[in-house]
């Protein structure tokens, strides 16, 4: 979470004295809060239609079940991403094929096209930590071998990659308003689609087959059974304040990540990881990459001993492939008979060892995460840089000299 305030506050308050709490019933003249958060967001962002949700996991299964991604497809995901990414393409009943992500620590065009076989559906890049990952081959890959693209933009509601934003490249894209995203409701996703197909399979999905819906009658897809993944308006109104903070959250982001990056300028003991689109990525954090782990863990040690936010991406524990449980373990589901890792051909076939991607460990061994402060004014900023430096010194120097 970056800001939240008096205006949630307001909002909220105004909804509650209308007593008015469900997300249906509204009329062209007056739209429920969800109606216009919809509105609001795909008009924001660029996006033909938008569907609220109660999480991203449940925005990338709308898409998923929305895109027609079938029980025993395969799907390429990242090796770098949170294990939800992986787990909603199990819970359709699909499969995950494990794939390489590049020094940027985004999905890998090159691994894409290893990757894809005769089963691939789908291909899901990730715009990790606000950063994009790097579009443009991935959909051209995807358009020679006739297969979609679901983006997972949860971590970079707003980002844009070459003036587009993340989330409507592709067939669909996923955000989530969680907690830690760049803006919250504390939980919540949305999903959104230009294909009017993959829009009403992804409502009749979300709205346990559209028990509620005024529009139901109109559907021209058949409905089938669904889940129960409603927004609700006490969201929907914190929403609408969050999403008008959303460019000047951005714009300081990039802001602060420009400023400490010009202060750094071109640092002898580490390089910067590649961003694919520095002018339009969200920035919540700068990738910075050592030779090596020892190095890495040196500076993000010392980093501690100088209040300096800084993690490593290998130890973010389920953001790693190797540390996603039901995969390694090979429990795809709550039942065996239900699970695709032991009913399907593509399940069956994946390996999912804990060293299946040599270069997504190797890359994230040595990459250290910094987070951007969204206030940092310029001493701050001095101060970072300062402390960046120095940890880059340390953890370059001989380690007896440590
Ligand atoms: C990359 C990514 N995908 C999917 C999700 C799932 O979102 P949620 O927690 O809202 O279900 C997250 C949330 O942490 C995420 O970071």
């Amino acid at each position: 979470m970056y800001e939240i305030g008096e205006e949630e506050i307001e909002a909220l308050a105004r909804l509650i004295r209308g007593k008015k709490l469900f997300r249906f019933g509204g009329t062209p003249e007056k739209p429920t809060e969800t109606d216009l958060f919809e509105r609001e967001l795909g008009t924001h962002l660029g996006a033909k239609h938008t569907l609220a949700v109660n999480s991203g996991t449940s925005a990338l299964i709308c898409a998923l079940v929305g895109a027609g991604v079938e029980p025993g497809d395969e799907v390429l995901v990242p090796g770098y991403t949170f294990m939800a990414t992986a787990l909603a393409v199990l819970n359709i009943g699909a499969v995950p094929v494990l794939t390489e992500v590049d020094a940027g620590l985004m999905l890998d065009p090159l691994d894409v096209a290893r990757k894809i076989g005769p089963r691939t559906k789908a291909i899901v890049p990730v715009h990790m930590m606000g950063h994009v990952a790097d579009l443009e081959p991935i959909l051209k890959i995807a358009k020679e071998r006739n297969v979609m693209v679901i983006e997972d933009a949860c971590q970079c509601v707003g980002g844009s990659y070459r003036g587009k934003r993340t989330g409507t490249w592709g067939r669909a894209g996923a955000y989530s308003f969680n907690f830690y995203k760049i803006l919250t409701c504390g939980e919540g996703g949305a999903m959104v689609t230009s294909d009017e197909t993959v829009w009403q399979r992804a409502r009749i999905q979300h709205d346990t087959g559209t028990a509620w819906r005024d529009d139901a009658p109109e559907l021209k897809v058949p409905v089938f059974a669904g889940e129960n993944y409603r927004f609700d308006e006490m969201r929907a109104a914190v929403m609408r304040v969050q999403l008008k903070r959303l460019e000047g959250i951005l714009n300081r982001l990039r802001a602060r990540n420009h400023g400490l990056r010009e202060r750094l300028g071109q640092p002898a003991t580490f390089e910067f990881a590649p961003v694919h689109d520095l002018a339009g990525f969200a920035g919540t954090a700068m990738f910075l990459r050592l030779e090596n782990r020892a190095q890495a863990q040196a500076f993000a040690a010392e980093a501690g001993k100088r209040q300096l936010s800084a993690g490593l991406p290998y130890d973010s524990g389920r953001h790693v492939y190797s540390n996603w449980e039901p995969l390694i373990k090979r429990r795809g589901a709550f039942h065996p008979a239900r699970d695709p890792l032991a009913t399907t051909e593509a399940g069956k076939a994946q390996a999912y060892t804990v060293d299946a991607l040599p270069r997504t460990l190797e890359h994230l061994a040595r990459t250290v995460s910094i987070g951007i402060g969204l206030d940092w004014n310029e001493q701050q900023l001095d101060e970072a840089a300062e402390k960046i430096k120095l940890c880059g010194k340390h953890a370059a120097a001989p380690v007896a000299a440590q």
